[in-house]
């Protein structure tokens, strides 16, 4: 009679263990005989099917969807955007971007944060100094890891900007202050995305810029941001 309650108890804890385990948080893909049940987690990475990637183009520099990077260059080299407009600081944007900007500074402000525009749009002919004293003050190769060559700079689409705040103005240091935070957090919701992240440089070929934020509407913003796709090389396949 003892053997057949032992039998019981044992029947009853396997009963709760494989229900805890079925239940448990995180343990929907393993099982207390082994971890051979077919994966159901869906990936992140995936774009919604309904996202059109065709809207707008990613070559012409007057789309706010343009890739450029160090295999795609601005064509022309020397374009020139017609609606630059003021964004305070002395810096100019393209209208739509710079409108946007506007919304991203104001909400900051609402919570007491206050963030510059320091560097936006930058002509070939500027980028060609900033490239050059980049070459002059650390070499070649730092140069080219947080300097675009003319031509192939976002800044010169008119729809980048390096933001500061917090006393780090395109420092390092911006990204742990509150100011780089909330960028870091909300940019998309104004239709910027961080553009160069630190775990990115091998795929946009430059180093971290937290300061760096790049108006692409918030329809593609909101998509990279639900997507979990940081990097427009990627999203885009390029
Ligand atoms: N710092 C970025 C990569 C630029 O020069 O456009
Ligand atoms: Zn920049």
């Amino acid at each position: 009679m003892k053997k057949v309650y032992i039998f019981v108890a044992l029947v009853v804890i396997l009963i709760f263990a494989v229900g805890w385990r079925a239940y448990a948080p995180g343990s929907s893909n393993s099982s207390i005989f082994g971890n051979k049940s077919k994966s159901t987690k869906t990936t992140t990475k995936k774009i919604s099917p309904s996202f059109n990637k065709n809207k707008h183009s990613i070559s012409d520099p007057r789309s706010i969807w343009i890739v450029v990077n160090k295999q795609r260059p601005l064509k022309p080299i020397d374009y020139t955007p017609l609606d630059l407009t003021p964004v305070g600081n002395g810096q100019l944007m393209r209208k739509e971007a710079a409108a946007a900007l506007a919304n991203l500074i104001a909400a900051a402000a609402g919570q007491g944060l206050k963030i510059t525009a320091d560097s936006g749009y930058r002509s070939y002919a500027i980028q060609v100094s900033v490239y050059n004293n980049e070459v002059r003050q650390h070499g070649q190769a730092v140069a080219d890891s947080e300097s675009a060559k003319p031509g192939y700079s976002e800044h010169q689409t008119g729809f980048a900007v390096d933001v500061g705040g917090g006393g780090c103005n395109i420092e390092d240091c911006f990204a742990n202050t509150k100011e780089g935070k909330w960028v870091a957090e909300h940019a998309y919701e104004y239709g910027f995305i961080l553009r160069y992240t630190a775990d990115k440089q091998s795929v946009t070929g430059y180093r971290y810029e937290p300061w760096h934020i790049r108006y692409v509407g918030t329809e593609l913003s909101t998509e990279m941001n639900n997507d979990g796709i940081t990097t427009l090389e990627e999203f885009f396949g390029l």
